[in-house]
Formats: structure tokens, C-alpha cells, sequence
């Protein structure tokens, strides 16, 4: 029997979750993609092209792992992992040989075998409901090393509803500012519809 009562985010299906795997599983199963941008965006290929050395790289939340390939060709050493089985079985596909370490594993969760010198963020922080956000700056604090960096792209907006869930730049600076100094910060050039004209690319330093 209804009680009529609205129903909390805690009673929705799984898929209808975005902290669950199963949300993202159904959108790959389906083909329902709007976020893959189908290939390397050009500000982090820039970046990749001018680091005078390659760096020790962690994708969370990679999708179909587009710059884990990238990387790979570069010859940099990637750990790319996604908590989407479907999301995984995409990226082996796209992956081919590459010499990628790719896992199914949930990133709050994880353990790393290696310290990562980069942690390469893009359609990740924006994919987890804010309740997440705290826990999200906290991990790619103590994922990196002083003077490691994070590199990607960020969904600065006002748009609540999600995701792609919009962070207004004070509540990015809030999350990384206490661990990390901005180094870089550039309207993105070239977004994919879904985050045209609100995706900005930035670089933050651990300190
Ligand atoms: C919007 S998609 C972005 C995929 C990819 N970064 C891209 O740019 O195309 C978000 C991805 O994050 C993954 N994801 C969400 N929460 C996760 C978590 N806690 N651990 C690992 N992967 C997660 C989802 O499965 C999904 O593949």
C-alpha cells in the first residue's frame, strides 16, 4: 500500500542511482552515452605533449578510456579503472593491446599499487551526487604525492539536477584549495555538447 510519501533517493532502483555501477551499466548496455567525447580533448593532449617526461597515471571513473589509450601510445604507464563492468568491457575493446593496467573497482574503495604522479579527472566528479564531493577531494588528496598533480576538467555550473552535477568554483576551490594549489585554469575549447560552455580545464598541484 502507498503511504503517498515522496519517495527518498535511497528507494530508487540501482540503475536510477548514480552511486551505483548498475546506473552506468544500463546507460552503456543501451549505447546512451552523451558524455564520451569520442576521442582526447585538446587541452590535455597539449598537456601530455609538453610534460618533459612521462607521468604515472590514474583514471577514475575512465568510461571508454579514450586517453588511457592515448597515454599508453605515449608510452606513460596507466592505471585506468571504472566501477561499470559494462564500462570496463567498452574500454577493453577500445583498448585492444595497450599497455594499460584497466580495473573494475569502485575508486573511494581501490587500492593502488603505485604512487600516480597525475590523476587525470574528466566526466567524474560531475558523474558522483554531491554527497560524494567531500569524500571525492579527500581521496585524490591521499592518492597523490606532494607536488602531484590533477589535470582534467570540471563542470563549473549551477545545474543541480544530475548528473552531470554542476559545481560553482567556490565549492571546487572549498574541496581542493586546503590540498592542492591551482596552476592552471582555461575556459575548455572544444566541450562536447553536454558540457559546452561550462567545462573548464584546470590543474591543481598537491602541496
Ligand atoms: C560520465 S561517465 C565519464 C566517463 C569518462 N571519464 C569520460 O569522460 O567519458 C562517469 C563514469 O564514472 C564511473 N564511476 C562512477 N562512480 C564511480 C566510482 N565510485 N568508482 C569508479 N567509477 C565510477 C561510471 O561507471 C562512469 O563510467
Amino acid at each position: 500500500m502507498s503511504t503517498g510519501a515522496p519517495r527518498s533517493a535511497a528507494d530508487k532502483p540501482d540503475h536510477q542511482r548514480p552511486e551505483h555501477p548498475d546506473f552506468w551499466c544500463k546507460r552503456f548496455a543501451e549505447g546512451t552515452t552523451p558524455w564520451d567525447a569520442g576521442g582526447v580533448p585538446p587541452e590535455f593532449a597539449a598537456f601530455a605533449a609538453r610534460q618533459p617526461a612521462p607521468l604515472a597515471t590514474l583514471i577514475p571513473g575512465c568510461g571508454s578510456a579514450w586517453e588511457a589509450a592515448h597515454l599508453a601510445r605515449l608510452g606513460w604507464q596507466v592505471t585506468a579503472l571504472d566501477f561499470s563492468a559494462e564500462a570496463v568491457a567498452r574500454a577493453r575493446t577500445l583498448l585492444g593491446d595497450a599497455a594499460v593496467d584497466l580495473a573494475c573497482a569502485d575508486f573511494f574503495t581501490w587500492q593502488p599499487i603505485r604512487t600516480p604522479e597525475l590523476l587525470y579527472e574528466r566526466a567524474f566528479l560531475c558523474a558522483l551526487p554531491r554527497k560524494l564531493w567531500d569524500d571525492w577531494g579527500r581521496r585524490v588528496a591521499d592518492l597523490l604525492p606532494p607536488g602531484g598533480l590533477l589535470a582534467g576538467y570540471f563542470f563549473v555550473c549551477d545545474q543541480v539536477k544530475g548528473p552531470p552535477f554542476g559545481i560553482l568554483a567556490d565549492q571546487l576551490d572549498a574541496l581542493l584549495a586546503p590540498a592542492f594549489k591551482r596552476i592552471e585554469d582555461a575556459a575548455a575549447k572544444d566541450s562536447i555538447a553536454a558540457f559546452a560552455g561550462r567545462e573548464r580545464w584546470q590543474v591543481w598541484q598537491r602541496r
